[in-house]
């Protein structure tokens, strides 16, 4: 079941430069990880129930690289929190609405996600997160 938007994605050049703006609304970094699978750093800037991903690359290859060589800085995803997303991804499946990868995998904050293609989601690159078992 979708609970809640869990965070929107924000794709940046340079998180330390693209903090600082969240920062100067009274905002705090959270969390900062790299994903090796995908390329990327990921910095979490917690708001009320929902949150901020900021996305910057690693590899010149890799998916959030080749989105800010195309589109530049900005919005790169929203994200659906919900507790079931194989369930989901099924469900999905089964309707026709294309997914990006096989089976839901491994994301920042050992999430497990799936992503809707924006074909499939009114032009928004969706993503599906269920946070890990021992999360509230
Ligand atoms: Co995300």
């Amino acid at each position: 079941m979708i609970e809640r938007i869990d965070h929107i994605g924000i794709a940046v050049h340079s998180i330390d430069q693209g903090r600082k703006f969240y920062e100067s609304l009274g905002l705090e970094v959270e969390d900062i990880e790299e994903v090796e699978s995908e390329g990327v750093r990921v910095a979490m800037i917690p708001c009320g129930e929902s949150r901020i991903e900021l996305l910057e690359p690693t590899r010149d290859d890799s998916p959030i690289a080749k989105f800010l060589a195309k589109r530049g800085p900005g919005i790169h995803h929203v994200c659906l929190g919900t507790n079931d997303v194989d369930g989901d991804d099924q469900r999905l499946r089964t309707k026709g609405i294309q997914v990006l990868r096989p089976q839901p995998t491994i994301g920042a904050g050992g999430c497990r996600v799936q992503f809707v293609h924006p074909k499939s989601a009114g032009g928004v690159l969706l993503e599906l997160s269920q946070p890990p078992a021992n999360d509230p």
